[in-house]
């Protein structure tokens, strides 16, 4: 059956691994990514989709009620899958307004805007779905009971008695209460309860995902992964916050992407999914994995970047913990990360070793060049 899709920050990270699955996937579906291409947006990241016939881009706020509703009377539009935001925390802690401003009343203004239009359709919610894409940071932070990491055997954990972590105790299950931290986990926090009220309270068919840290090709070099691949590359420190014992959960985007494309089609209405990769590391034991692999790949002698770590002032409010019990959807859906850590990350320095014009072009602003021979000043 031919959907017609709006993807909104199709253009940023994740978002274009999803337009890029989509579109190429499901030719009969229509997908129209809905961006402002914020400095964190890039259509060159979806250079290899961009003339496929069943794509359409279109600039465009999604604070901007009106032409929210524009679009997706004119597109005819029956799914939103929501992923434009302000994503980075240092950012949210220096310029909290910007997140509420995109996260919360940018959420509202697509909820409102789906629930008007769909309203109107003679067949009303029948066939339709909003499905919002948030993070675990909603859940707050876990205990770092083991800092050292424990050998295995590990504790197994409560929901599935499969998987195991060798930090702590405890694991993000669907059912945790929310506690946010940041400006950034307070304003996506804020986006999940407006996305389940609007069900609640008007029936709007929604789903809500909540995902652990991803990496992979085409994220913004601001964040830990892409930033330090750079700075290798380039010979500059590598600024780890604090000691570097803070614990993150990391999932290959791509496996996010096939995770969405399941939960779309098969996930369950009013529902919530957490994803997550069972793959908690240390800080400082990735940015060493990063630095072996990175060597290897330029060349260099075994250890020659490890002068570059250089320990500073720690984030305000640092998380210490996250980790995501996704066994529910495992369970449910069948659904478990294809890719090893090892392969991942191996993927992951490769390309940005081997993409470094990308990121000069997404770091010297001229991919707004390019938007704009590409589609005019609009
Ligand atoms: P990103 O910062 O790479 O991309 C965000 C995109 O949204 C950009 O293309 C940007 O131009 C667009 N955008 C921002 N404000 C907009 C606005 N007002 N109107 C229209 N477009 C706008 O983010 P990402 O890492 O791809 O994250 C996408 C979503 O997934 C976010 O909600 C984020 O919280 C969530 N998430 C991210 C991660 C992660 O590790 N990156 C993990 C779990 C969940
Ligand atoms: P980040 O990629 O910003 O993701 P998040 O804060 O959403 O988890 O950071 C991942 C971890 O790396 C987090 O614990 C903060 C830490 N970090 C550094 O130590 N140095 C850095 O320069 C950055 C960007 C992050």
């Amino acid at each position: 059956m031919g959907r017609s899709i709006i993807v909104t920050g199709g253009a940023g990270f994740i978002g274009s691994h999803v337009v890029r699955l989509f579109v190429n996937k499901y030719p009969e579906y229509r997908i129209i990514n809905v961006d402002k291409l914020t400095y964190a947006g890039n259509l060159a990241n979806l250079k290899d989709i961009e003339d496929k016939e069943n794509y359409i881009f279109a600039k465009a706020d999604i604070c901007d009620y009106d032409a929210m509703l524009e679009l997706m009377r004119r597109y005819k539009v029956d799914v939103i899958i929501h992923l434009a935001a302000e994503s980075h925390v240092d950012r949210s802690i220096k310029d909290p307004f910007t997140f509420a401003r995109t996260n919360v009343m940018g959420t509202l203004s697509m909820l409102q805007a789906a629930k008007v239009y769909w309203e109107s359709l003679p067949e009303r919610y029948d066939g339709k779905l909003f499905y919002h894409i948030s993070t675990d940071e909603v859940y707050g932070a876990l205990e770092l009971t083991h800092p050292n990491g424990i050998k295995p055997p590990f504790k197994t954990i409560a929901s599935s008695g499969e998987h195991h972590s060798a930090y702590g105790e405890d694991f993000f299950l669907e059912t945790t209460k929310y506690n946010p931290h940041s400006p950034y986990s307070a304003s996506e926090a804020s986006s999940d309860h407006f996305v389940r009220a609007f069900h609640d309270t008007y029936g709007l068919p929604t789903i809500v995902t909540n995902c652990s840290n991803n990496y992979g090709p085409y994220q913004f070099p601001e964040k830990l992964i892409p930033l330090f691949i750079n700075n290798i590359r380039h010979r500059k420190p590598l600024p780890v916050y604090g000691k570097g014992e803070n614990v993150r959960d990391w999932l290959y985007v791509e496996d996010h992407a096939r995770a969405i494309d399941l939960i779309f089609h098969k996930g369950k209405i009013s529902d919530t999914y957490n994803i997550g990769g069972f793959n908690e590391w240390k800080n400082i034991d990735l940015i060493k994995v990063m630095i072996k692999t990175a060597d290897r790949l330029l060349g260099n002698p075994e250890g020659a970047s490890l002068s570059l770590i250089t320990y500073v002032t720690d984030r305000a409010g640092h998380d210490m913990r996250y980790a995501i019990d996704s066994s529910k959807l495992q369970r449910e859906l069948g659904w478990e990360p294809s890719l090893q850590f090892e392969e991942g990350i191996e993927k992951t320095v490769r390309w940005y070793l081997e993409n470094q014009e990308w990121i000069d072009n997404i770091t010297s602003g001229s991919y707004q060049r390019y938007y704009e021979d590409m589609y005019g000043n609009r």
